[in-house]
């Protein structure tokens, strides 16, 4: 269930693509004409209106522009004369670890995943946390972990009766399962990782849940998490669509591959059991009441949204802060991914999650990681172009009809986007396509077997000047939403 499988540049027609744009225009002249009529009531009325009162007009805007201050540490060894020592990353002389007492963090993986994919979280996005809680389907050591087999927590008489724990038997045997079958064991962890979580840190304000393929930018995190109130049950996340609720609405949970954040309050709810007159739990365990649902469903991160839900809580949408999508994919530049914050993104890369941390520790924490920041550590803007890549994987523009001459060949297709103000790169297909692509995207690398078709290339002088004309004046912490969604 990865929202992030990838279209073909053809899978875009032009005429979806021009729908769009109508929609667009229509959306941005009904925002003008209604600033317009509020500008010209309100300036008739400006002497009346109490301050109070303008200071709910100026707050209308969908996005907090808090000032925040890091709690990474700053850098010791800088020395204007010694430089030999300021490369910190590999290190975590500047990871604020006094936090990880109230923010506890949890990584679920499985003995059936990718040892590497595992070894390179641990080694970059997860280094510095010290008491990491790891659950997967079987007990082991990781890089001086413990890793918890969070599946035996499961009461027994319940396994015993679902066909998927077979394979749960053979891991714990020492068999080997495949990833399709480790993955259905998955969607029985979430709810019991959670009861842990608690169990282990019963004094945290705030649980963060990733996977192995999450990108986490911990500073951004840190600074969002100090703005909020966790004895509030708030439950954050990228928004997507889940199990059916009453009247034909369907019920949005957190999408785990871009993490999601739990507050104590909605913990304490989520757990609550029904308690009897000695003190003893008459009630189920929120991991026993909600197994049959999880063996209907496919997916855990599902059922978890959905059992807050039936329990009051209801998802906090932090869509495009927290991210479904990889770094290669995301339209820089579009209104989504530019002075917003960048807290979380999904499918990492193993380079990039290394490349990432590193970047992020060479970087100057004053200010937040803005999705502009991002284009620095892509050089978006310099980079030259390629053979074997493919900018428009990701959802391009196909001009009609394919007789249009930028269609004949790789010079007349970058010609053609260099013409047009809108088109930020391009890439031709030997096939006879040209590609226009208008958001500032890194692509990727194209299909091994249709690589020698593929050159992809970008107009470095538009994106430039782009970029200069662009810049973030303060940063747009989102609020909370379940209509912007990806
Ligand atoms: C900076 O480096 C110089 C030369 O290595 C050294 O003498 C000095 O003590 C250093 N200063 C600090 C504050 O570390
Ligand atoms: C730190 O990051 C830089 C740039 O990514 C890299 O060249 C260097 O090898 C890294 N150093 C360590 C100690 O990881
Ligand atoms: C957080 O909210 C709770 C409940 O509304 C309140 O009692 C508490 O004082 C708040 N915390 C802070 C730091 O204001």
């Amino acid at each position: 269930m990865g929202p992030g499988t990838s279209t073909s540049a053809t899978a875009r027609p032009f005429f979806r693509t021009l729908g769009n744009t109508k929609l667009k225009l229509l959306a941005v002249f009904l925002t003008v004409l209604t600033i317009l009529l509020l500008t010209l009531y309100s300036s008739g009325l400006s002497s009346n209106i109490s301050p109070g009162a303008k200071d709910e007009l100026t707050n209308e805007q969908d996005y907090w522009t808090w000032e925040t201050r890091t709690q990474f540490r700053k850098p010791q060894h800088i020395n204007d004369t010694d430089d030999t020592g300021r490369s910190q990353n590999g290190t975590c002389d500047t990871f604020p670890s006094d936090l990880l007492s109230h923010i506890q963090i949890v990584l679920k993986t499985s003995a059936t995943e990718d040892p590497n994919r595992v070894d390179t979280h641990m080694a970059s996005v997860t280094r510095c946390i010290s008491n990491l809680l790891v659950v997967s389907d079987k007990e082991t050591e990781l890089h001086g972990h413990h890793v918890h087999d969070i599946l035996a927590d499961l009461p027994l008489s319940a396994r015993n009766h679902i066909p998927e724990f077979k394979g749960y038997e053979a891991l714990q045997h020492g068999n080997n399962i495949d990833g399709a079958a480790g993955w259905k064991l998955d969607r029985f962890k979430f709810l019991p990782m959670v009861e842990r979580a608690k169990k282990v840190n019963p004094g945290a304000e705030w649980y963060v849940f990733l996977e192995t393929d999450t990108y986490m930018v911990w500073d951004n995190l840190f600074r969002m998490l100090e703005q909020f109130n966790s004895s509030f049950p708030l439950y954050m996340g990228s928004p997507s669509p889940g199990r059916g609720v009453r009247d034909g609405k369907v019920n949005w949970f957190a999408y785990g591959g871009a993490g999601f954040v739990l507050s104590r309050a909605a913990v304490d709810t989520l757990v609550a059991r029904e308690t009897g007159e000695y003190g003893q739990f008459i009630g189920p365990s929120v991991t026993e009441q909600y197994m049959q649902v999880v063996k209907d469903d496919c997916c855990g991160d599902s059922v978890l949204g959905f059992a807050l839900y039936e329990k009051g809580i209801e998802l906090s949408g932090m869509w495009p802060m927290f991210n479904p999508h990889p770094l290669d994919s995301i339209p820089f530049g579009d209104d989504h991914h530019w002075c917003q914050p960048v807290i979380s993104m999904h499918k990492s890369q193993l380079g990039d999650m290394i490349g990432l941390a590193d970047w992020e520790d060479e970087r100057d924490r004053t200010n937040p990681l803005l999705y502009a920041d991002l284009v620095g550590y892509l050089r978006l803007g310099e980079l030259p172009e390629r053979k074997g890549w493919d900018n428009g994987a990701w959802g391009g523009i196909i001009e009609q009809p394919d007789t249009l001459s930028q269609h004949e060949s790789l010079e007349a297709c970058r010609q053609a986007c260099h013409d047009k103000d809108w088109c930020m790169s391009y890439t031709y297909d030997t096939a006879g396509a040209c590609v226009f692509v208008r958001s500032l995207k890194l692509g990727a690398a194209s299909k091994p077997e249709i690589a020698g078709q593929f050159t992809a290339g970008w107009d470095n002088e538009k994106i430039q000047n782009w970029m200069a004309d662009n810049k973030c004046e303060e940063p747009k912490w989102m609020k909370p939403s379940l209509t912007r969604i990806f």
